[in-house]
């Protein structure tokens, strides 16, 4: 990484303090410790250029190679607050999403429950929130985009199913430019969040939204619920028509959809 790259990154208004590293085992991971100094000023950024313990939700890896772009951002005050999580994860998806879109407008990127991004059908983007005991009441949300780590070459269960900004277009990023634009793009989303709460941007992540009108199954604990997406409701809650009729789901993991 360039100096001048992290400078300007170092610049960004919103962030309070920067932390680059080359190669680490998880950007969550290390966020943590930091979440754990009690006069920590935040928001915080953790980032760097590899993982070798990318983690995904769900126990998951998260395939984390140079050229992608991997980070953390330390919440505090209305971001960390429990009640606010779910606001606070949707809206980080469709920030990202927008960010990306700026990028290749010609590409249809869209967010999947709860905040995963895809790009022309393809994941492109994952976020993992935690805030585990050590980081005092702190919110780390975790993001990992694909931008110049290419998928044409990986394996065929993640080709198909994965994709990186430079798959759609050819294009080598700055990724300290994504980065900086990803991070405007969430202060505005977190802002007005913050104000207004989510029901201001719910009409605009259903805009985004991949799932609505599509048969999907979701999995809560052991039992999996089918039915028909009918979007959000106004907590962010996922609404299935089943054949039980119309259920809301706070939680779970989408398993499939068609
Ligand atoms: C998912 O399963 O979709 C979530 C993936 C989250 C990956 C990011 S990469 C930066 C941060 N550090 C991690 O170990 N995971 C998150």
């Amino acid at each position: 990484m360039r100096k001048n790259e992290l400078a300007s990154l170092a610049a960004h208004p919103w962030i309070q303090r920067l932390e680059f590293t080359q190669s680490l085992g998880s950007t969550n991971d290390q966020a943590t410790q930091l979440a754990a100094e009690e006069f920590l000023a935040c928001p915080a950024l953790v980032w760097a250029e590899e993982q070798t313990a990318g983690r995904g939700r769900g126990g998951n890896r998260w395939w984390s190679s140079r050229g992608g772009l991997m980070f953390s951002v330390i919440l505090s005050g209305e971001g960390s607050a429990p009640a606010n999580w779910s606001g606070y994860s949707l809206t980080a998806g469709l920030a990202i999403c927008e960010a990306l879109a700026a990028e290749i407008p010609a590409v249809d990127f869209a967010v999947k429950w709860p905040n995963d991004v895809y790009a022309d059908g393809r994941k492109i983007c994952g976020i993992l929130i935690e805030s585990p005991a050590q980081a005092r009441g702190r919110l780390i949300v975790g993001i990992g985009v694909n931008v110049n780590n290419s998928f044409a070459d990986a394996p065929e269960e993640l080709s198909s199913t994965a994709t990186a900004l430079c798959d759609l277009d050819g294009q080598q990023r700055s990724l300290s430019a994504v980065l900086f634009e990803i991070l405007s793009r969430l202060e505005h989303c977190w802002q007005r969040l913050a104000a207004e709460g989510f029901a201001a941007l719910r009409e605009h992540w259903q805009e985004r939204a991949s799932l609505t009108g599509r048969t999907v199954t979701l999995q809560v604990g052991r039992t999996q619920h089918v039915g028909r997406c009918l979007g959000i409701d106004a907590d962010g809650s996922l609404l299935l028509h089943t054949e039980r009729g119309r259920e809301a789901f706070a939680a779970g993991s989408v398993v499939s959809f068609e």
